[in-house]
């Protein structure tokens, strides 16, 4: 054995890691993860039986949560990335003591990096359970006190990005109301976190769509950093050679495959192969 690879309990740095989100919008979470540590494989959940986590009740999240988490960990990953802002939001702990390896934070990454000072202004947009949770909230007064949050539901984004409605002039309509409280705040606002992982799809979009020029924070961007740090810390970084193979993602989907197969493909340029999973049946459906 390579001894720069020291074997962490029953982990190893050859194991992939584990994402699982509702749907589409981990993707941008493996975008990122696939920019900041392309050698390590990844094994990618998506949940579309179940969407939209965000119209769920708390107990509802938090049961598919552990649901999934324990499905990945059935994988035999080395870590996890919760790539979805609700799942975060409202069931982190359980995520954590299911998932029996480390995990990412979305909203603890994206929080420890927000350039921001006392007084400034901040708008998070996010699924109606993240914002009714109040955690973007409350981890970015904890974390920057003096700052002032202010958390925008969008419900209907998740479900239009899913149908593959990514730039029609209906949903423009939609996003200009939800954008409505914003012309209320005084302007500088120094940034917008798009406090779910489909969002970051649309951004040229809500860019476009946003009254003054601020800056769009993925927050998947920290959380790739995070993991890349944490791997690094804790010895379970991947050990290939550099510039040979990179690592390879396999992809799994609660619902229509060949939907997601092609919805995926789109998203990361290339063809994808998806496997169907299958999960507990009875939270699937409103
Ligand atoms: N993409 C997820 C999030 O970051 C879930 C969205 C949903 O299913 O409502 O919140």
């Amino acid at each position: 054995m390579n001894r720069s690879c020291p074997h962490i309990l029953d982990l190893h740095p050859g194991l992939p890691i584990g994402l699982v989100d509702s749907g589409l919008g981990g993707l941008t979470v493996l975008r990122q993860l696939r920019r900041c540590i392309p050698d390590e494989s990844l094994v990618y959940l998506a949940d579309s039986a179940r969407s939209p986590y965000g119209e769920r009740s708390p107990g509802e999240i938090r049961a598919i949560a552990a649901e999934t988490a324990q499905w990945l960990r059935g994988r035999r990953v080395k870590a996890m990335v919760m790539a979805c802002n609700t799942m975060n939001a409202l069931a982190a702990d359980v995520i954590r003591t299911e998932a029996g390896v480390p995990v990412v934070s979305l909203i603890d990454a994206v929080v420890a990096n927000l350039p921001l000072n006392s007084g400034d202004r901040v708008v998070v947009l996010a699924t109606a359970a993240t914002v009714a949770s109040g955690a973007y909230g409350r981890a970015i007064r904890h974390g920057h006190p003096g700052v002032q949050v202010q958390e925008i539901a969008c419900p209907d984004l998740v479900p239009a990005i899913e149908a593959g409605e990514w730039n029609s002039a209906r949903l423009e309509q939609v996003i200009i109301n939800y954008l409505n409280p914003i012309f209320q705040i005084p302007y500088p606002v120094q940034a917008v976190v798009l406090g779910c992982t489909h969002y970051p799809l649309i951004s040229p979009l809500l860019q476009q769509l946003l009254p003054w020029p601020v800056p769009l924070l993925d927050p998947a961007r920290s959380a790739a950093m995070a993991l890349h740090q944490l791997l690094q810390t804790t010895g379970l970084a991947t050990c290939k050679p550099k510039d040979t193979v990179k690592g390879t993602v396999e992809f799994y989907c609660t619902g229509q495959t060949a939907r997601f197969a092609t919805s995926a493909s789109h998203w990361i340029g290339q063809p994808v192969q998806v496997e169907q999973a299958t999960l507990q049946p009875a939270l699937l459906g409103h």
